[in-house]
Formats: C-alpha cells, structure tokens, sequence
C-alpha cells in the first residue's frame, strides 16, 4: 500500500548511513525503497520494512523499477574509502561520477524531480581555513574529486532539468554499522573492536589529526529535515559537530569507557588524510537543526551496537 507521506529512494541502502537513514524514514512513515550492490553494505544491516533491490548504480537498468512511484531519492551509493578509491580510480569514477550520471538519467527518466545527493567534507581538503564554510572546495584527491564530479553532474540536472536538490557535506559520520570490513575501517568502530576484542588498535600518523565527528542519526535527521522543507532546495549544508576531536582524544575517550588497559600502536601516515575538519554549521543551524547526540553518547551507542554484534558472531562461530 503506498504511503501517504511519499516513497522514499535510497542508494547505498545496506551501507552505514543508508541503513541508519533507511530505518529513520519507515519510522516515520515513509514507504522506502532501497538499491545497493552489496559490494560494502550487507545485508544485515537493512531494515526490516524496507523493499530491497539488489542493483549497481553502474548499470542503470538494473535499478529501473526501483525508481517507479518515486518521490525523493537520497543518492549515497558510492566508494568512500580514501585508500581504495586512490588505488582504484576508473572503479571510482565508474561509481561515484558514472553512477551518479546513471542515477540523474534514471530519475529524469521516471519523473522524479527531488534528489539529496551525499558529499562530503573532502571538497575542502586543498583549503586551509577552518571552519569550513560551503562557498569554496578545493578537491585534490581520487574520492574528493570524484564527489565533486558526481556534485557537478547533479547540479548540471538542476539547471538543465529542474531537479530540486540539496547538497549535503558531511564531515566524519559515525555510529551503528559502519563498514568494518575495510582495510583501513572508520577509526572509532576500528578502536572500539580492536580494544573489546584485547588488541592493540592502531593509529595512523602521530593521531593529532584532528576531525570534525557527527552522529548518524544526527546527519539522518538533518535528512528528513531536507525532504520536507522547500527552503533545502538549491542549497548547499555542511552537515558536522562544529567541534573536533584529536584521532588520541578519541582513543583516550574510548579506553576510558572501556578499560581495556590496552595502548595504540603509532603507524606510518596514511596518503591523502587531511589534518584538520571543522564544520561551519550555521546554514544547517539556521533552518532548525542542532546536533543532538554528545561525543559521549554517540560512542556509548557504537560500542552497545559492536559488543553485541561481536558476542552474536562469536556465538555463531562456536556453533
Ligand atoms: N561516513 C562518512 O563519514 C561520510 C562522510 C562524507 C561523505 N559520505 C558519503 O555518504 C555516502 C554514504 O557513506 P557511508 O559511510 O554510508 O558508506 P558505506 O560504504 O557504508 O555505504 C555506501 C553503500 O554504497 C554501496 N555501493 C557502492 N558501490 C555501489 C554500486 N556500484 N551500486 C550500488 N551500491 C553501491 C555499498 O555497498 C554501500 O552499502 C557516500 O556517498 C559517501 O561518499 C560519508
């Protein structure tokens, strides 16, 4: 039965911000249809109420009934590690650029005219005044160009064909079901794991890097908030804490919680890391929005979500 409140489009629906978003929409009443290739999400991580489409944004075809009876889409399929998409970038521009080519055509082809397309804080990684405001981005490396090559095409379909977006830069997300099966994994689910499994974790660099972090369900609700006021339309939002934590300020936070008595090993830096982000939030600020969701919080609720899903896979392999 369609719903009254619209039909929902999500890509990257298995990933982390996918699933999290996913979950958030049926919540509220959305009808929400998801594609994902699986290639990072799992299938674990969708909601139950969601219809699911196995489909690659490569290949536009496999993603037409999908996009029928669609109201909005919330484009955030993509490659998103920075080591992967430097390593590989004909699969990164396949992805994040043709694949969002691919998406644009599909949703001109089927009359849908709301899109939320899913940037990111890289845009800014060649600027060095902080915080960062969304005037100016200055992409250097393989995903950040790739992201804004996927950006330009969206607002292209904006001019061109009267697609309604919204833009949204967000800075470090975390929370519940991030990929953790990356070589190098987000840096809070990496500590949490490493420190409830009794493992050293490591920290890339000397760990004074300094990161803007935002809980998902805060990113989420800026979301929701974009899909039902008009004013999002044709704008640009960073979508971060306003605040930044050191890579250490973490770990300490971290193994205070936990007291594993366990210290980080210090790695060579990886290529491509930004030293500082810092979001300028006002313009998100302006329309109503606030983070809700404390550093501490946040990390208490990733922790609950690892050691239980950690104790179920420990579980299983016993059986
Ligand atoms: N997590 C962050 O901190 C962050 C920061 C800035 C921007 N972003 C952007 O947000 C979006 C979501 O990121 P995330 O952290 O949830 O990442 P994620 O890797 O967990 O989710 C991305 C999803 O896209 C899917 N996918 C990849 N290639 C695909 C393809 N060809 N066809 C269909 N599905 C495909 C993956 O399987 C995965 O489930 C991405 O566009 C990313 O660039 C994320």
């Amino acid at each position: 039965m369609a719903s009254r409140k619209g039909r929902i489009l999500v890509t990257g629906a298995a990933g982390f911000i996918g699933s999290n978003l996913s979950r958030m929409l049926l919540e509220e009443g959305y009808q929400v249809v998801g594609v994902d290739n699986l290639s990072a999400g799992t299938a674990e991580n969708l909601p139950s109420g969601i219809e699911f489409q196995k489909a690659d944004i490569r290949y536009p075809f496999s993603m037409t009934s999908a996009l029928k009876g669609v109201d909005a889409v919330f484009h955030l399929a993509a490659k998103n590690c920075l080591l992967d998409c430097l390593q590989n970038p004909e699969e990164t521009v396949a992805t994040n650029v043709q694949g969002t080519v691919n998406v644009l055509e599909m949703c001109r082809a089927h009359g849908v005219r709301r899109l939320i397309y899913a940037d990111s804080s890289a845009e800014y990684e060649g600027i060095n005044q902080f915080p960062s405001k969304e005037d100016a981005v200055c992409p250097i490396g393989t995903y950040a160009v790739s992201k804004r090559a996927g950006g330009l095409f969206c607002d292209s379909y904006a001019r061109l064909h009267g697609l309604e977006l919204t833009t949204l830069r967000y800075f470090n997300v975390y929370g519940p079901a991030q990929d953790f099966r990356r070589v190098v994994p987000p840096v809070m689910s990496a500590f949490i794991m490493k420190l409830l499994a009794g493992e050293d974790p490591f920290i890339y660099g000397t760990g004074e890097k300094r990161r803007d972090f935002i809980y998902v369900d805060d990113v989420n609700r800026f979301h929701l908030l974009c899909l039902n006021d008009r004013r999002t339309v044709g704008h640009v939002y960073n979508v971060g804490s306003g605040t930044n934590f050191s890579v250490n300020e973490i770990f300490t936070r971290i193994e205070k919680m936990l007291q594993s008595g366990r210290r980080p090993i210090y790695r060579p830096a990886l290529p491509g890391e930004a030293e500082i982000t810092l979001a300028d939030v006002a313009a998100a600020r302006q329309l109503g929005w606030e983070p809700q969701v404390d550093l501490d919080e946040g990390l208490r609720n990733t922790i609950a979500y690892l050691r239980a899903k950690m104790s179920r896979e420990a579980a299983a392999s016993k059986h």
